[in-house]
């Protein structure tokens, strides 16, 4: 964001560090920043989507322990969702070469970009959803703690290629409905509301494209009611990381992103060819009268999966638009891994707005009760109620796993009656993989505003 006016919002940023002593277990007391993103403008009917580099970030060798986020006016109030709906925010990690200055905070930063290297998180999707942390309308009642002794390892100077520092950028997706004339279509980012017939790279949109991301990009503007008035506004995405120091007693976990438009099929046994996860990220549900349905007019997406690499699921949380009713994560041979629902707001205030997803329950297994081995085929289900049309959809899946120790011969925990994990030795996590993850890592980040060439375009959109 330097060499940009609004890089003075950087001293907007709050940094509240609050230290607080945790009397559990834990040796490192949980620290918690707050940080406020740069100001993003709106009006009625009106859409950002923008990108920050380098945002606030706490600093340091430390494991995330929690990430929650909403929307705040100048005066810091809570912005309700029917005044400013919040489609996504997404937080990516990335290594940026040293001394080398990123001239625009939303620009598009290219494959070839040797000072830029995107860290993904560990799957399964090949382009786009490379994300640690994300969500969207439900962030304000959604948990995201990840238990003791568990944490997700960031900021561990060994990662890091030398030349290199870590930083972490941000993507804001929202879309002002003051006024609308349809709120629920200007969410769903239905087309004809925004009157677009191109997308954001001038790419003709097909008559069969009713409505998703590719109709509400930013800068585009959704129909309000005729002679509709409303101030335009600075807004912010608050967000507060909890965190701790690194120690050797933290185990780390992996983050997955599981995505029910994925397209992956399993490859025949004679082959060798390594399948592709080609994520499309949103779909469309059709309403139970104009497609075949069943009576309580549910909408069910299934896909099976084969799961990269195995270990215990520490926490599971789906994402899902409105009319989602459920996502459910299954084993192979049937048992359910996790299974979150969402919960819709019956109110005005904020995280409580009446229609609104406002959360997701999560899944918080007893460690070491849930298991996923390596290899194992998994089924993944998304229902929707289809009583109406819904476009832009989306059906994703995220899931915290701690792999089982790298060295059979180190044993690095065991399990008591209790069900505690017992630290024997100390685990120092090998989760780089600088080498081919970072190269197609890198592919996903080629993408966004004023792209030339079409060819490899990647959304790394929630
Ligand atoms: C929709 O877009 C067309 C051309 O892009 C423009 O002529 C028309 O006035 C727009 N309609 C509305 C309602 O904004
Ligand atoms: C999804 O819908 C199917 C069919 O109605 C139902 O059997 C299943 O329990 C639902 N799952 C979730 C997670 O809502």
């Amino acid at each position: 964001m330097l060499g940009c006016p609004s890089h003075q919002l950087i001293s907007l940023v709050l940094i509240l560090l609050l230290i607080i002593v945790d009397q559990s277990s834990q040796e490192s007391p949980l620290k918690s920043a707050v940080f406020l993103s740069p100001a993003f403008v709106l009006e009625p009917g009106s859409v950002s989507n923008k990108f920050y580099y380098n945002i606030g970030f706490p600093k340091g060798h430390i494991a995330i322990k929690n990430f929650d986020a909403e929307v705040v006016d100048e005066g810091g109030n809570p912005v309700p969702l029917y005044e400013t709906y919040l489609h996504h925010w997404i937080v990516v990690r990335y290594y940026q070469q040293k001394g080398v200055k990123v001239t625009n905070y939303h620009n598009n930063l290219g494959f070839h970009q040797s000072d830029f290297i995107l860290k993904r998180n560990s799957g399964i999707c090949d382009g786009g959803l490379s994300q640690y942390f994300g969500l969207g309308s439900e962030t304000r009642k959604t948990i995201t703690y990840v238990p003791d002794p568990y944490g997700i390892e960031v900021g561990n100077p060994v990662e890091v290629p030398p030349g290199y520092e870590e930083k972490w950028l941000l993507n804001v997706h929202a879309i002002d409905t003051r006024g609308a004339e349809d709120r629920l279509g200007c969410t769903e980012c239905r087309c004809d509301l925004y009157n677009v017939t191109k997308d954001e790279h001038d790419r003709v949109i097909e008559p069969d494209y009713i409505g998703g991301l590719r109709c509400c990009y930013d800068e585009t503007k959704c129909r309000v009611k005729d002679g509709f008035q409303g101030p335009r506004r600075n807004l912010y995405l608050k967000y507060t990381v909890k965190y701790i120091d690194w120690e050797a007693s933290i185990v780390p976990v992996k983050i997955y992103i599981l995505d029910i438009t994925d397209t992956w099929k399993k490859p025949e046994k004679s082959t060798t060819t390594v399948a592709r996860h080609h994520c499309q990220i949103e779909y469309l549900v059709e309403s139970c009268s104009s497609a075949v349905a069943n009576v309580d007019c549910t909408h069910t997406k299934k896909i099976i999966l084969t799961f990269p690499s195995g270990g215990d699921v520490i926490y599971g949380v789906a994402h899902q638009h409105t009319g989602g009713t459920g996502m459910a994560l299954h084993g192979e041979d049937g048992h359910v891994i996790c299974s979150s629902i969402p919960i819709y707001g019956e109110g005005k205030e904020p995280g409580n707005e009446a229609g609104y997803i406002v959360g997701m329950s999560s899944c918080y297994p007893r460690p070491g009760s849930i298991k996923i081995s390596a290899g194992e085929t998994v089924t993944l289900l998304s229902n929707y109620s289809n009583a109406q049309r819904h476009t832009g959809v989306m059906g994703l899946f995220y899931l915290l796993v701690a792999e089982p120790s790298p060295k059979p011969n180190s044993i690095l925990h065991s399990t008591d009656e209790t069900g505690e994990i017992v630290i024997l030795q100390s685990a120092i996590g090998a989760l780089a993989v600088f080498g081919i993850a970072l190269v197609v890592g890198a592919a996903v980040i080629y993408q966004r505003r004023n792209q030339r060439d079409q060819e490899g375009y990647e959304s790394i959109l929630i």
